[in-house]
């Protein structure tokens, strides 16, 4: 018992230090997502208007005014509580959609739950809860991941898949052994869709194609080139233990433009794209890319500390980004997005290239 009670607390104070660090600058990673490699086509005489442009889509049966998530955080602390109530309350209010981070703490001590439950505030919008894969080869199983959903009456589970977080932190979890078959298993007897979801290291075509044969009905890239829980960790030790394995790990992975491209060439999964998604137009790129919702989590993060106004305030903006460039490039609604011609240049051409994608086919949808 008094080993479950220090776990419990172990997991509430580690939750409270990644809001802390996730604060600081130092902990987006020096890699970009690439989105600067990815150029979109000016239209120059659009023959529709500006208010035509429809931002709308679907997200498990749910309507929402603009592709946008955001994306999982936090839950299991007091502070938590504030931040989901006043990100829910925005999103609403925008029409979005929205992730709760894990909610291991909850379920391991049900009076966490209140700290994740915003369905209250955000009647309306998809929601998305949260767990670990690797939880699920340490003792998770069908009861686990059906409360996960029930008791936030969430629309779906995002499972994360964080290796490089676990593994560069002392007390992480390190048995994963089994853990995809076992998830694979379960999702046969739930209703509800489950999100394989990166948390900062992206996702590859090989990752991608095993994924959707496991049976997940979307994937959330998360890749390289915003927030770096390799850097979380590194900041979280440093002054006990010196963790130095976080630091060198900080850039480790797939940037997000090219895990876009990768998860979306190589399978039918709608595909979300996060990690270093800065805004509307990093959005619209991603949509462009192959991508069907985009979304962030640490650019919310500060404002959801304060109050739901100004996160509103960020979506607003990004919404406007995004239907400013979908006008731009002559995209009525998220479908023509889809189809315009990209240009792919430098790194992330070079990367695709590598992994024998021809970069032209983008540049040449459309004439
Ligand atoms: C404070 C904080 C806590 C997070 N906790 C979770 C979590 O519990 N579960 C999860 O799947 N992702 C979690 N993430 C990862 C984000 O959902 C996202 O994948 C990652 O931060 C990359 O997006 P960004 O660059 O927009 O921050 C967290 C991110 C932040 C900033």
């Amino acid at each position: 018992m008094k080993g479950g009670e220090d776990k419990i607390k172990i997991i509430e104070k580690r939750k409270e230090d990644h809001l802390k660090l996730c604060l600081r600058d130092e902990v987006e990673t020096d890699f970009s997502a690439g989105f600067e490699d990815v150029h979109l086509i000016h239209m120059s005489v659009p023959d529709f208007d500006f208010d035509d442009v429809d931002t709308s889509c679907n997200l498990f049966g749910k309507k929402m005014d603009a592709p946008i998530i955001i994306e999982a955080m936090t839950g299991g602390a007091e502070i938590a509580h504030k931040v989901n109530t006043n990100i829910a309350r925005a999103a609403e209010e925008c029409g979005v959609a929205m992730g709760v981070g894990s909610v291991r703490a909850a379920i391991e001590n049900k009076e966490l739950w209140y700290t994740y439950q915003v369905r209250e505030v955000a009647p309306s919008i998809p929601l998305i809860s949260n767990l670990g894969l690797v939880q699920f080869s340490n003792g998770y199983g069908l009861d686990e991941m059906v409360e996960a959903v029930e008791a936030m009456e969430a629309d779906a589970l995002a499972i994360h898949l964080n290796p490089l977080q676990e593994v560069v932190q002392p007390e992480g979890d390190r048995k994963w052994k089994n853990s995809l078959d076992m998830v694979s298993d379960l999702m046969n007897h739930v209703n509800f869709p489950v999100i394989a979801k990166e948390t900062g290291a992206g996702i590859s075509r090989e990752v991608a194609v095993k994924l959707e044969k496991a049976g997940f009905k979307a994937i959330d890239v998360g890749g390289v080139g915003g927030t770096s829980f390799a850097m979380v960790e590194h900041l979280r030790h440093d002054e006990e233990s010196k963790n130095e394995l976080g630091r060198v790990f900080k850039d480790w992975g797939v940037p997000t433009a090219i895990s876009i491209v990768e998860c979306s060439m190589s399978t039918s999964l709608p595909v979300i794209a996060s990690g270093g998604v800065r805004g509307g137009l990093d959005g619209a790129k991603s949509i462009a890319l192959g991508a069907s919702y985009f979304g962030g989590a640490r650019p919310f993060l500060k404002a959801a500390m304060e109050s739901h106004e100004k996160v509103k305030e960020i979506i607003e903006r990004w919404k406007a980004e995004l239907k400013v460039a979908m006008f731009l490039v002559g995209a009525r609604n998220l479908e023509e997005l889809k189809k315009k011609n990209v240009v792919i240049t430098g790194f992330v051409k070079e990367w695709l290239e590598a992994r024998g994608i021809n970069v032209k086919i983008f540049a040449s949808r459309e004439s």
